[in-house]
């Protein structure tokens, strides 16, 4: 049985006094809900403060990103045991903004991606396909690709403990989320893929969330598909209310 996760991330918004406020708000909605496990991205700068606030739930606070090596002369970037030190259990690697404006590559999502074990955070690693792909008949072979750059790599005990999110780029912040059957289909595919890595029950054992457009009107449809294990949500994260719907759906 593999564990729901539902992780918001929080891209470049908020301050910390907004992040306290949130989570003051946010915890009492979600006291009840064992099903999942909560996790919450916000910035860099940010990330004490969601850790104090969160202290006593069962809320988890992730990283965005981090950088592959330990410390050094890399001016602005932040490596796994800094993340680890704050109080970060996760971190996403690779999301498709990371890709799209900072030149993240498959090599690199791998590198951070092996960082982020090593210091014992669950890394969220992200794949999927951008709209000219999806047009192109190409999703299938984009997420082959990032899965065999980006995943392949790891050994079997490195994977069992990952995360794999699932967000087409054409459903981010767009309003246009993939349908459930759409989203459930990309899913099987990233499974079958492992699988074919890792063998079958290492694939059956890896959680595999869906990302673009989750909102609380269409995150059911989507839980009920066998496939989907979880979501990482941008947008409909920010506000107490809204994904506290999400989480208890
Ligand atoms: P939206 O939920 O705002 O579409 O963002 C999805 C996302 O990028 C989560 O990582």
């Amino acid at each position: 049985m593999r564990k729901r996760v539902l992780a918001g991330n929080w891209k470049m918004y908020k301050t910390a006094a907004e992040t306290s406020a949130f989570l003051e708000a946010f915890a009492p909605l979600v006291a009840n809900a064992s099903h999942a496990e909560i996790v919450i991205c916000p910035p860099y700068v940010n990330l004490p403060a969601a850790v104090e606030a969160a202290r006593g739930t069962a809320i988890e606070i992730g990283g965005q990103d981090l950088f592959w090596l330990r410390e050094g002369a890399y001016t602005g970037e932040v490596s796994a045991p800094m993340l680890a030190a704050v109080g970060c259990r996760w971190v996403i690697v690779g999301h498709s903004e990371r890709r799209q404006y900072f030149h993240e590559t498959d090599e690199t999502v791998l590198k951070k991606t092996r960082a982020a074990l090593e210091a014992g955070l669950t890394p969220i690693v992200c794949v999927g396909e951008r709209l000219e792909e999806r047009e192109a008949g190409a999703t299938e072979s984009v997420l082959r690709i990032q899965c065999a750059g980006g995943i392949a790599g790891l050994t079997p005990e490195q994977f069992a403990r990952i995360v794999i999110a699932y967000e087409p780029v054409w459903a981010i912040g767009t309003g246009k989320t993939a349908t459930p059957e759409m989203a459930a289909h990309a899913h099987g595919v990233l499974r079958a893929e492992m699988a074919s890595c890792f063998g079958a029950a290492a694939a059956d054992s890896c959680r595999i969330l869906y990302g673009g457009s989750v909102k609380p009107d269409n995150v059911k449809g989507l839980m009920e598909q066998e496939e989907i294990d979880g979501a990482l949500v941008g947008g409909a994260s920010l506000d107490p209310q809204s994904f506290a719907a999400i989480v208890t759906y």
